[in-house]
């Protein structure tokens, strides 16, 4: 079997980039869309979280609160970067609160890859969560009413705006967003390998 593997790369925090924004910014898809772009694995934080937790993001703000969401987040993310520091190359999307979170931005500072602030108006933001809660049930616990919505989104955007770049997701196709990223960064496609060594 042909199957494709990822060449070796360097473990350096240029081979990694950490996607922020709020709920609904498109930092999963777009994450996504950038991987595929340049064969380097994506992950998103929340994912993570559950998986070590043994539940979902909304039951463990149900069953135990904030505080203990941003304690695993946190926990979460250190584990990604340790993992990091051993070399490869990731995309990893944060949820919408954790590069509010000081300690969190301040850990993302100290390892040194860049950070991308998706951002889109906060109407469109609304309407892309609240469509995704009708239609897939995604359940997001800070999803409450608008007001709360663009409340929120208000006191966040200035920390989201200490992210190294910016970039409008508002209409746009995500393969466009994905290919302004990478050119941006000046971000490497990885070669694909076949077990038989021939790269592609
Ligand atoms: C949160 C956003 C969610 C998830 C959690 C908290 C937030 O992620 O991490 O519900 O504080 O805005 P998404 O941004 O992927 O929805």
């Amino acid at each position: 079997m042909r199957r494709k593997q990822p060449s070796a790369v360097a473990g350096d925090p240029c081979n990694s980039v950490f996607l922020v924004g709020f709920m609904g910014a498109g930092k999963s898809s777009v994450g996504r869309a950038l991987g595929e772009r340049l064969n380097w694995v994506f992950e998103d934080l929340d994912n993570r979280i559950e998986a070590r937790e043994g539940r979902t993001v909304a039951e463990i703000f149900r069953d135990s609160g904030e505080s203990e969401f941003r304690r695993a987040e946190r926990a979460a993310l250190e584990a990604v970067l340790l993992e990091l520091r051993g070399g490869g190359a990731r995309i990893v999307a944060l949820g919408g609160g954790a590069f509010v979170q000081k300690d969190i931005a301040a850990l993302l500072k100290e390892f040194g890859a860049p950070t991308i602030f998706l951002d889109a108006p906060v109407e469109e933001l609304w309407q892309r969560c609240s469509t995704q809660a009708a239609e897939s049930g995604a359940e997001r616990p800070l999803l409450r009413n608008r007001e709360h919505f663009r409340k929120l989104y208000g006191t966040r955007r200035r920390s989201y705006a200490k992210a190294l770049l910016r970039i409008q997701t508002g209409g746009r196709p995500l393969e466009t967003i994905a290919a302004e990223i990478a050119a941006k960064l000046k971000l490497k496609e990885i070669a694909l390998r076949t077990e038989e060594g021939e790269v592609e």
